[in-house]
């Protein structure tokens, strides 16, 4: 089903909403989502291609595959920028737990799955917590089984495994990543903040601004507010101040 959306919402953010949802009509904008189409496959870098494609039926809940596609694109220029600063980056690492880490919403409830959007920022109420918690042990739960079953196929070791999982847990908790620094593998860091690039995107910050019900204007003054304290490097940090002033122009371009 077709959304309506404000007469100044972007012609090219094309949102959907589920057709045959329980939920009361008050609250299915939390489910609205972005459908995939195979182009957003360019998006990922080629050798991560056909693995991607293997697992999309574990990426279909809340945009999930959109979602991942769209920030698999700063795979390569996070971990570049890593590197320049002399940090080493296991990229597999990096890109399986990318690709891995939101696989746990196609397990869960379109209830479970609202109330984690119901945040107007990006700091997570008590009532978003429960169901942010658990999408992160799913997704650990589903990566270690598919990367063990694919092990030779990927060519990843023990170790390597056990680093994603890793970060696919402490995917959504920035403060706790920051906190314990350099005893926070690099990738894990680089995790948090190759998904968080996503609240500052083109696509999901006009979904988010139907989904979350919040008014553009208010919701990029959230999101400037809760920046420093929702990434854990520099690098995100940077990234997400660099689509901030391109949501501020089409902001301002549409009032
Ligand atoms: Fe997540
Ligand atoms: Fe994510």
């Amino acid at each position: 089903m077709r959304v309506t959306v404000p007469a100044n919402f972007p012609k090219d953010v094309l949102v959907t909403l589920p057709d045959n949802s329980q939920l009361p009509e008050s609250e299915q904008h939390f489910l609205i989502f972005l459908p995939w189409s195979d182009e957003y496959l360019d998006l990922i870098p080629k050798d991560f291609r056909s693995f991607y494609s293997e697992i999309l039926p574990l990426l279909s809940a809340r945009t999930t595959d959109v979602h991942t596609a769209v920030c698999m694109q700063y795979l390569n220029e996070f971990i570049a920028k890593a590197e320049s600063t002399g940090k080493n980056v296991n990229r597999n690492v990096l890109a399986y737990a990318l690709m891995l880490h939101d696989s746990g919403w196609s397990q869960m409830t379109e209830q479970e799955i609202a109330y984690s959007l119901g945040v107007l920022g990006l700091r997570i109420t008590n009532k978003a917590l429960a169901p942010k918690e658990k999408h992160a042990i799913l997704g650990e739960q589903n990566a270690r089984r598919i990367l063990t079953e694919k092990q030779d196929e990927l060519g990843l070791t023990n170790s390597e495994i056990e680093l994603i999982c890793k970060a696919i847990l402490f995917h959504d908790k920035p403060e706790a990543v920051a906190g314990a620094g350099n005893e926070m593998p690099t990738e894990v860091q680089l995790l948090v903040d190759l998904d968080h690039v996503w609240s500052f995107t083109h696509l999901n910050f006009w979904q988010d601004t139907i989904r979350k019900g919040v008014i553009p204007i208010e919701y990029l003054e959230n999101l400037r507010n809760d920046l420093d304290s929702y990434f854990v490097t520099d690098i995100g940090k940077n990234k997400a101040k660099e689509l901030l002033a391109e949501r501020e122009k089409e902001v301002k371009n549409a009032t």
